[in-house]
């Protein structure tokens, strides 16, 4: 098998397995797609944590995606990158002084505040360097989604400020010197598949916005109604098309457009521009079997593919398989279980993944693979260290990040010097 005309054969003759391979086309032509299908007043902010490889980013980038960080080194791959910082928004709960400093100094469109607390921080750091800083107010909505695989509102959450405590807070739109509340931003949760369930997001949003512009006086200078769209992953799931997404979305965001020129509406998505760019590669090690039960034990597994374990929010199914090096023509497929070099019965990527025959050497290939792969896995279990990442683009391959080595996994632990112990002083006559 191959991607843009590459062997996965040649790619891991190059650059070793365990690997991720990003296909650097398909990245831009869903960000392409989406954009196209939807408003072309809102606009796509690409969610680094779905994968934070700055040459992902630098893709998308081109392709007219701005970014939305949560960490500084996040911060700082976007404006390595080349983004804009009128392009850029910064989120997450217990963001550093340092993050919050950084954001100042880069002049980022907004920092997306998770509570007063917050943004009283915000507006001491901002007033110490005197500037003014543009706040969008984060709310946990006082409703649930229903079809997200997890659920990031309506709920008792770090995340936001209750939508109850901004309608009651009063006038905020000169509470704060340096810290302008100037928008709300609202992410309800994460894998959603229904399009009309984006679009009933949507509409509560919008809504929320004018209901919080009108008992806080703050203005509406942005709007982010967050996203959290979905790709197919396990049997029976369906990819969400863009073009549903469009016609539930597309007339809200007009009207508001309309009523509300001036308004920055952004989209925030992560999983849906990267997951299906993206191939785990891992190679056979071992195959065994156990009770009746064949076994292929993998390179790789848990360590850099946490999502296709099941661990976490997803259940335990299987993420899509290819054999990658050899055409399926040598004996009867059959159900294998394939693990990786992990010490617990957890480290099991696919269960029951009808191939054939493995053999030590062969290469698997987990497809959809591109989101929360490596940077949301415990790569550092067993110290085996991150794998490498390789982009292809117009038929190119490229190392995009270098594999851990065993020494610069043990560069930075330091051995301690023990002092010996203090002789005793205590009179013992
Ligand atoms: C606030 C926020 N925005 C964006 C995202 C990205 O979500 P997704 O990858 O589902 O698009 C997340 C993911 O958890 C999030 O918490």
């Amino acid at each position: 098998m191959n991607i843009q005309g590459i062997e996965y054969t040649e790619l891991v003759e190059r650059f070793g397995t365990p690997l991720y391979v990003y296909d650097g086309d398909v990245l831009l032509r869903t960000l392409s797609a989406l954009s196209g299908a939807l408003h072309p007043a809102l606009e796509a902010f690409f969610s680094l944590k779905s994968n934070p490889n700055i040459s992902v980013f630098a893709t998308l980038l081109e392709g007219g995606a701005r970014a939305e960080v949560s960490s500084l080194v996040e911060l700082r791959t976007a404006l390595l990158a080349g983004a804009e910082a009128r392009d850029i928004i910064f989120l997450g709960p217990g963001k550093s002084d340092d993050e919050l400093a950084a954001c100042l100094e880069a002049g980022v469109y907004a920092i997306v505040a998770e509570s007063f607390d917050e943004v009283d921080r915000i507006d001491r750091l901002a007033g110490e360097r005197g500037v003014r800083q543009r706040v969008l107010l984060r709310i946990n909505p006082a409703f649930t989604v229903r079809g997200s695989r997890l659920t990031m509102g309506g709920r008792p959450l770090q995340f936001g400020i209750d939508e109850a405590l901004v309608l009651a807070a009063g006038d905020l739109s000169s509470r704060w010197r340096n810290a302008e509340p100037a928008g709300i931003h609202v992410y309800m949760g994460t894998r959603i598949l229904d399009p009309d369930i984006i679009g009933r997001n949507t509409r509560y949003i919008l809504d929320l916005a004018d209901r919080v512009a009108a008992a806080t006086g703050i203005p509406l200078e942005a709007v982010d109604i967050g996203g959290g769209l979905g790709v197919a992953y396990f049997d029976g799931e369906e990819d969400l098309d863009e073009k549903r997404v469009a016609e539930c979305v597309n007339p809200l965001i007009e009207e508001f457009a309309r009523t509300h020129p001036g308004t920055r509406l952004l989209m925030e998505s992560g999983r849906f521009l990267t997951a299906r760019a993206g191939v785990y590669v891992v190679s056979v090690r071992y195959v065994k079997e156990s009770m009746g039960k064949w076994f292929a034990v993998a390179d790789g597994g848990s360590n850099h593919h946490m999502a296709a374990v099941g661990i976490g929010s997803y259940t335990k199914r299987n993420f899509p398989v290819a054999l990658l090096n050899r055409p399926h023509d040598d004996g009867a497929p059959r159900p294998w279980t394939i693990t990786g070099p992990l010490c617990t019965p957890n480290d099991t990527l696919l269960k029951g993944a009808v191939l054939p025959p493995l053999r030590e050497g062969d290469l698997l290939g987990i497809a959809r693979s591109g989101a929360y792969g490596p940077s949301a896995s415990p790569g550092r279990f067993l110290s085996h260290g991150f794998p490498a990442e390789v982009l292809v683009r117009d038929g190119a391959a490229h190392l995009v990040r270098s594999r851990d080595l065993p020494d610069d996994l043990l560069r930075q632990q330091h051995l301690y010097a023990r002092t010996p112990a203090p002789t005793s002083t205590r009179d013992e006559g």
